[in-house]
């Protein structure tokens, strides 16, 4: 494989950050996370920002014309020419349809889809315990990977607050969209051979394990065929 072009497919709360953390760490791509993209330009009162806002208070997605742009310019940048990590894009046929078509314009495709699996009620626990810090994004859990000092980001020292979609009535509502306009996708990509499932109910270093055996295997097979 002479460039990754990698997705990460999941239903929210399901590890797609915090796997991307190590998966940066062990393939030094650039990695683009719509959702913290947004965010920031939220915080930042960007005009992206001023019309995302009421969209993700609610659960909802932005609308694909507001999204597709940003990705599109940044698979063209020059620190993408070796490869990339996408989070939480694309969500929607129109927006797989259109990275697909940016690609091929680029003369290059998707390697692969990782698709981190669980389940409705897992999303509810691990979301409703997600602590996330307010300069860097960095995530833990209450239960599941608690700081070593509460409230308190163990890598920058920030505080550590809930982010504002991660009230149970928008958790029900997240869910609710990526079924209906985002779980088509696994089809979508199935058809392509471009989608690899990870079982993400394991603990985060297993999940990440399965994963780099995963990609390793898809390297082998990519060698062999050449
Ligand atoms: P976004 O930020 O992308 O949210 P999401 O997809 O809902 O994903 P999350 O960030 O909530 O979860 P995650 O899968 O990264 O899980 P994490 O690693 O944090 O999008 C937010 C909003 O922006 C959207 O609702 C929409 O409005 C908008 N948006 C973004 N992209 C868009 C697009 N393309 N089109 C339109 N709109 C868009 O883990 C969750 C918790 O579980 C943490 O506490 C973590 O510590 C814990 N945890 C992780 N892994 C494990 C494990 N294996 N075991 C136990 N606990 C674990």
């Amino acid at each position: 494989m002479t460039e990754l072009n990698l997705v990460l497919l999941g239903p929210p709360g399901s590890g797609k950050g915090t796997q991307s953390e190590r998966l940066q760490e062990d393939l030094q791509l650039p990695y683009y996370a719509t959702g913290d993209i947004l965010r920031a330009a939220v915080k930042e009162g960007t005009a992206l920002g001023r019309t995302a806002q009421e969209y993700m208070e609610r659960g909802d997605l932005v609308p694909d014309e507001v999204i597709v742009g940003v990705i599109g310019e940044r698979i063209d940048s020059e620190e993408a020419a070796d490869g990339f990590i996408l989070d939480g894009f694309p969500r929607t046929t129109p927006q797989a349809e259109a990275v697909e078509a940016k690609l091929e314009e680029l003369g290059r495709a998707l390697t692969a889809v990782l698709l981190i699996d669980v389940s409705d009620d897992e999303v509810v626990r691990r979301l409703g315990g997600r602590r996330t810090c307010a300069e860097n994004g960095h995530v833990f859990h209450v239960e599941f990977n608690p700081p070593k000092q509460e409230g308190a980001c163990d890598l920058d020292g920030s505080e550590l607050v809930i982010r504002d979609d991660d009230k149970p009535e928008v958790i029900r509502h997240r869910l609710d969209q990526y079924h209906d306009k985002t779980e088509p996708l696994v089809g979508h990509f199935d058809r392509q051979s471009l989608l690899r499932r990870i079982d993400g109910t394991a603990a985060p270093d297993q999940v990440a394990d399965e994963i780099r055996r995963t990609l390793a295997t898809m390297k082998l097979e990519a060698d062999e065929a050449i």
